[in-house]
């Protein structure tokens, strides 16, 4: 079984050695009931560094007024299970007064990429989320994190807080992973009933027949419509957003003939479940 740390100190002892000896720290951040997702991201960092760690802490910060903090999935004893078949060495779960004292008050602001697509919504949740993987990334000391690039919008706001704050990690993103009938895993997928489960399905039914015709489209906003069209058959859908940006800053696109890369990224609500998938369009 992996090391279980629940103290900051707990992680520096852990780590010490590590550092000494100039081996290679991997983090994992998550916020546990872990799927095949986040299993592929620790079979990365096994192959790449000498010591893999997993974080495992439902951040309070980045959740807002009326979402699921209370009711996010969690288990500790499944997650510590799955996290011994990937070969992990230590788990950082921390309880939040370990990572937050009461009069807490110093966060990273993500500026304007954080209040595009999922941050119209979502006011601080990218705050929330830089602040505690900065937080994370001091406490472990690691080399390299790796992030799955269903949360495409937190990866790329990630990679910008590590240019601009000189910090020396390495932001590895690992492509979406899907079930077979290509659901990108989600520990929110729990939430679903069996018929909203089916209607998820349309998501990426609908951003991979959009990839698939993409050069029969001149104007994007036809793409996007037809896109929209094959979610909004499911009568339990509810389009947040649907938007192609380009790949590296989530800048706006004027026309898909760039040259560059783009990304299809959409946020659809099942029933009260609120769903996050993209595609990179190329
Ligand atoms: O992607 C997540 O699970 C979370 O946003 C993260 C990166 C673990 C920060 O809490």
């Amino acid at each position: 079984m992996p090391k279980l740390l629940r103290t900051i100190s707990e992680v520096s002892d852990f780590t010490s050695l590590y550092h000494l000896v100039n081996r290679r720290i991997g983090l994992i951040p998550t916020m546990g009931a872990l799927h095949e997702g986040h299993l592929e991201l620790g079979r990365k960092a096994r192959k790449e560094c000498d010591c893999v760690i997993y974080s495992i802490f439902v951040n309070p910060i980045q959740f807002g007024k009326g979402e699921d903090l209370e009711r996010y999935p969690r288990d500790m004893k499944g997650d510590m299970e799955k996290l011994d078949s990937v070969g992990a060495d230590a788990v950082f779960a921390p309880e939040t007064a370990i990572m937050y004292g009461k009069d807490h008050s110093t966060f990273v602001d993500t500026g304007r990429i954080g209040r595009i697509l999922c941050g119209r919504t979502r006011k601080n949740h990218f705050r929330g989320v830089a602040t505690v993987v900065l937080k994370l990334f001091n406490i472990t000391g690691c080399d390299q994190a790796y992030f799955g690039k269903k949360d495409y919008q937190q990866f790329v706001i990630l990679k910008k807080m590590v240019r601009e704050l000189d910090l020396p990690h390495e932001i590895i993103g690992i492509d979406t992973i899907r079930d077979p009938d290509g659901l990108a895993m989600s520990s929110r997928n729990s939430y679903l009933s069996d018929s909203q489960r089916k209607s998820a399905v349309s998501i990426y039914r609908a951003l991979s027949k959009a990839k698939g015709n993409l050069l029969k489209y001149k104007d994007k906003s036809d793409l996007i419509r037809d896109t929209r069209s094959v979610i909004e058959k499911e009568k339990s859908a509810e389009i947040e957003y649907l938007e192609i940006r380009n790949a590296d800053d989530l800048s706006k696109i004027k026309s898909l003939k760039t040259g560059k890369k783009f990304v299809l990224m959409t946020a659809v609500k099942i029933g009260g479940t609120r769903l996050i998938d993209n595609i990179e369009l190329n």
